[in-house]
């Protein structure tokens, strides 16, 4: 007899801002195309804003920094965005505004802490160790409940695991136990 599945079809929900169709620098074999990753035109500065990627790229960009000049809307943000993107997803893009650095409530230090601060990612990897092998021995053992004085909970267990070619006695803690 043939199964039916059912799937939940989750709602895709995507943000779209005012750069979110800025992709990267539109670089193509090393060569900056007229039209892509988002951007159109603005060759030139594509082209320059990717040397500073490769710069960034060879470890010789360190302690600098781009100074983006032109009038207003021309896509100064749009190209920094380009380079971050271009940097791969792992480089974070934070935008900050210079009205906001001269607050009355907050100082200039701690405003550009604070901002700094978001930029920092952090990656947090769990390691595993996967043992198999034929169980030949648990040996469990009970301490007290802490809430409850009627129950016992396991405390920790030695595992005794063989294989054909050795055999090894593990300990489990009791936070491995109980999950
Ligand atoms: N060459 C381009 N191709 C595609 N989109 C662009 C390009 N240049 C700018 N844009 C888009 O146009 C809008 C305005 O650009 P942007 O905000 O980067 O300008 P700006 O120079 O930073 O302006 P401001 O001086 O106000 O900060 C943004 O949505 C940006 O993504
Ligand atoms: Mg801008």
């Amino acid at each position: 007899m043939s199964q039916i599945r059912i799937e939940e079809v989750k709602p895709t929900f995507e943000r779209v801002g005012l750069h979110s169709h800025i992709k990267g620098l539109g670089v193509r074999d090393g060569k900056v195309q007229f039209s892509a990753d988002g951007f159109v035109g603005q060759v030139e500065a594509r082209e320059a804003a990717y040397y500073v990627v490769k710069m960034i790229k060879a470890g010789k960009f360190g302690g600098k920094g781009v100074l983006i000049v032109g009038p207003p809307g021309t896509g100064k943000t749009a190209l920094a965005i380009g380079i971050a993107r271009e940097l791969g997803p792992d480089t974070p893009f934070v935008q900050i505004s210079a009205a906001e650095v001269y607050s009355m409530e907050v100082k200039k230090t701690e405003f550009l802490t604070r901002a700094l601060r978001s930029a920092i990612g952090v990656r947090i990897r769990e390691w595993r160790r996967v043992y198999e092998g034929v169980v030949k021995s648990i040996d469990i053992q009970y301490g007290k409940h802490p809430y409850n004085p009627y129950a016992q909970i396991p405390r920790s267990a030695a595992i005794t695991l063989a294989t054909k070619d050795e055999e090894k006695r593990l300990r489990v803690l009791r936070r491995s136990l109980s999950s």
